[in-house]
């Protein structure tokens, strides 16, 4: 794992901190939808508080490419951070500037400040060493929380650490610790449960973990990709067209003696929309002559015998991770796929398996679902979290190694 110095390096009491989270929140109609990030950014917080320091919180919300956008102040994430909290949470309709450094010049010991969204000011996303040097001065050290950001270089991710005592937050410790445990000597057997839309997407994933992991399941739309390269009939279900990509990741798999473990049957309809009794199950079979899905019929969810096979290489497994949805989990006529999947691994953590669900959909369907709470870490990055997993360097993270080798 990464080197790099944490919170409990750092007097505390009395100094300005200022604290890259990531409270990028879905928003709806002015209020929080979801506070997943913000309950995620609690700890740090807390502890910063009760430390007694001054604490200046630091996030981007939405793409507002430089330009000051109403609807994507953070003001009413500082509302939902405060009722999380517990505790009073200022506001600055500013980040850097005049304003901004009238505001933390005002707080006290265990107060706390959210800045205006970074990405109103065009030098936030372009790492500009000035706008990170404006950051800068409104604090005496640097923590970064934001681990679903760490894939971004910006000024608040990245060039910042250069100006100040840099440190990791408890969610970036966290996520670190609980990513790196499965590409550094996971326990074995160690299953990677793949799901989504496109093979294509997940090439640098299954690329990383195919030296790692001893069995891949593979479950959703990717799933029909690799099915169709192996001649089987998908009908009209999403599909990746390039199949070079599955061809090649089947060729690798064998070379490597790593299973790839795809659907024996599906829930298919000829809508997203179609009830329940408007469903029906199909076995998918390698024979030209039966075409197993008819009219305009679709693979929406993986079928009952699938969800026992899965489940029985799963609840083996001492090493999980779940990184994507088996079927338009949204839907309930297709969501009993990746229920199932998170009933097994719910049971092999329960029976001692590090279970860990890898960030964006998902999260969202672990979420959904249920099963969130019976694994042993939710990553909340998206991007963050696949890139960490495909091997890349998150730059977040680089500038927190650099900061501690100084
Ligand atoms: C995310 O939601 O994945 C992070 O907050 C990063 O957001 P971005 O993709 O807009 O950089």
């Amino acid at each position: 794992m990464a080197k790099f110095g944490t919170l409990r390096d750092l007097q505390l009491r009395g100094k300005r901190v200022l604290v890259r989270e990531d409270l990028n929140v879905p928003l709806k109609e002015g209020a929080v939808r979801d506070d997943t990030r913000i309950r995620a950014a609690l700890p740090t917080l807390r502890y910063l508080i009760e430390h007694g320091a001054r604490t200046v919180v630091v996030s981007h919300l939405g793409r507002p490419d430089g330009l000051r956008k109403p609807e994507l102040s953070l003001q009413p994430v500082a509302k939902a951070l405060g009722q999380a909290l517990g505790a009073e949470v200022r506001f600055c309709d500013e980040a850097v500037g005049a304003k901004a450094e009238a505001a933390v010049a005002a707080l006290h010991d265990g107060q706390v400040l959210l800045l205006e969204n970074l990405r109103f000011y065009p030098g936030e996303e372009a790492n500009d060493p000035q706008f990170a040097a404006a950051l800068a001065k409104l604090g005496d050290l640097y923590v970064n929380d934001a681990f679903g950001t760490a894939h971004r270089a910006h000024a608040s991710t990245a060039g910042i650490a250069a100006d100040l005592p840099a440190v990791a937050g408890f969610l970036m410790e966290a996520e670190l610790q609980a990513l790196s445990s499965l590409l550094d000597d996971p326990a074995k057997p160690f299953v990677c449960i793949l799901g989504g839309a496109k093979v294509a997407d997940k090439i640098g994933v299954l690329t990383n973990l195919m030296g790692r992991c001893d069995a891949f399941v593979v479950g959703g739309g990717m799933a029909n990709t690799f099915l169709a390269a192996q001649g089987i009939d998908t009908g009209g279900s999403l599909r990746d067209k390039d199949l070079g990509p599955a061809h090649q990741i089947l060729a690798q798999a064998k070379a490597a003696g790593v299973a790839i473990h795809l659907p024996v049957d599906a829930v298919v309809a000829a809508s997203l929309d179609a009830p329940q009794e408007q469903t029906r199950v199909v076995e998918l079979v390698l024979d030209a002559s039966v075409a197993p899905l008819q009219g305009g019929e679709m693979i929406l969810d993986i079928g009952p015998r699938t969800r026992e096979r899965f489940a029985r290489v799963i609840e083996t497994a001492k090493t999980i991770v779940f990184n994507g949805p088996m079927g338009v989990y949204e839907k309930a006529p297709f969501q009993g796929g990746t229920a199932a999947i998170g009933e097994a691994i719910a049971q092999a953590t329960r029976a001692g398996a590090e279970s860990v669900i890898g960030g964006g959909d998902a999260a969202a369907a672990a979420h959904a679902l249920g099963f969130a709470d019976a694994v042993t870490h939710v990553s909340t990055g998206g991007g963050a979290t696949l890139e960490f997993l495909e091997g890349r360097e998150l730059p977040g993270v680089a500038a927190l190694q650099k900061a501690a080798a100084r």
